[in-house]
């Protein structure tokens, strides 16, 4: 059953696309008694008649691609256009059938070209394409015309925020990031406490990140530092910017090794000493969590006692898309300090095991799986 404004939604695709569904111009469209759109008069008007954005996506046949399509339906948006130089994007008819689809940048960039000329501009590009291209594709966005909503790393390095961010005054739009562990319900009740416990207490925190990745990760673009920013950067960026939302800033970084499966470190924040670990080895995972089938295990404590943090993490990409479309998106700037440490700890020679370290650092090393 489509809701009124997500069957209004449908109609006004179908309707805008005078190629195809010219059978929809000419006619009244109603819902019950209330009559929402004369498309004889109506064209340029959809924008002003209702709420609808547009979207355009890039990185369309990706993994995390099918979450901002569900996010812009959830939030009764409209997909208009999609980009990924792989054409596996059969996906898109789960959520919008109509989108044009484009394997090529040029077609693509040319297409948005003649919707904004015919006054269907888009609204916001999405970018879920690898973490290198983020920078190059949020520029082509703002100077499309359009926002940007851009996946994590928003970029690799803190110096491409402040161009994104000069970008950004010149055509008058805005760059969101997809920083979604912020809208975590234990990790909003987490910040809470600290805020509201005494201002000098320094909490010590641990957080374990355990994944699993087959070898593939080494082929893809995933496992070359240089297009992902390495293990760090690519799955901990998220948790770095939780601790330095929840603690404040950083005064001391520290990074006890950093190998192509594992990382692991010491954070001193203002209010939390903190020490990380984080892992995409299956070898790692203990066997109580193997034995459940369970491929990913996380844990974070607080001066030793555990925070719940195993579930919630279903629709955190739509709660993104409300906040960017209430007006209350995270803007590129809120995500300098994290890119900030990621960018340290890529850098960082690791120390090894000296000083305070996370105790799973402990467990041997493994061979790069390409290493003879
Ligand atoms: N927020 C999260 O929880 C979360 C989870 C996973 C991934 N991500 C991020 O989302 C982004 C995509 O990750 P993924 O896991 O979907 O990766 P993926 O490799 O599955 O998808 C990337 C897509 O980008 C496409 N692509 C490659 N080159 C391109 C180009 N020049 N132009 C346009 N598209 C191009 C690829 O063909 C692929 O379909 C990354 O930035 C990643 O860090 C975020």
């Amino acid at each position: 059953m489509y809701s009124a404004r997500t069957r209004w939604s449908h109609l006004i695709n179908k309707g805008a696309d005078n190629t195809n569904n010219a059978r929809y111009f000419n006619q009244n469209i109603s819902f019950g008694d209330e009559v929402l759109c004369d498309f004889s008069t109506a064209k340029p008007c959809f924008r002003i008649t209702n709420n609808m954005k547009n979207f355009a996506l890039v990185g369309a046949a990706g993994y995390v691609a099918p979450r901002h399509m569900r996010a812009i339906k959830d939030t009764e948006n409209n997909l208009i256009a999609a980009y990924d130089p792989f054409d596996s994007v059969g996906v898109i008819d789960s959520h919008f059938p109509e989108a044009a689809f484009f394997t090529e940048f040029e077609r693509f960039d040319r297409h948005l070209e003649k919707l904004k000329r015919n006054g269907q501009p888009i609204d916001y590009v999405s970018v879920c394409s690898p973490n290198y291209l983020h920078d190059a594709h949020i520029r082509f966005g703002l100077r499309s015309g359009a926002n940007v909503i851009c996946e994590k790393p928003i970029v690799l390095n803190p110096w491409n925020i402040d161009a994104l961010e000069e970008i950004e005054n010149e055509t008058g739009r805005r760059v969101y990031n997809i920083l979604q562990l912020r809208l975590h319900p234990s990790i909003i009740a987490l910040k809470e406490k600290v805020a509201s416990g005494p201002a000098d207490k320094i909490y010590d925190f641990d957080l374990t990140y355990l994944t699993s990745r087959g070898n593939w990760y080494y082929t893809s673009w995933k496992g070359d530092v240089h297009k992902s920013g390495g293990i760090a950067t690519n799955i901990g960026v998220h948790f770095y910017d939780m601790l330095q939302w929840v603690f404040g800033a950083v005064k001391k970084n520290v990074v006890h090794l950093h190998t192509h499966d594992r990382a692991a470190g010491y954070l001193e924040l203002e209010r939390a000493r903190v020490r990380w670990f984080l892992s995409i080895n299956y070898d790692v995972i203990p066997e109580a969590v193997k034995a459940t089938g369970a491929r990913t295990y996380r844990s974070i404590t607080l001066d030793g006692e555990e925070i719940e943090f195993s579930g919630g993490f279903f629709d955190l990409h739509t709660k993104s898309y409300q906040k960017v479309l209430d007006g209350e998106g995270f803007r590129i700037g809120e995500a300098r300090n994290a890119i900030e440490m990621v960018h340290a700890i890529r850098t960082a020679e690791p120390i090894g095991l000296q000083g305070d370290y996370h105790p799973l650092a402990k467990l041997p090393l493994s061979k790069h799986p390409f290493e003879l």
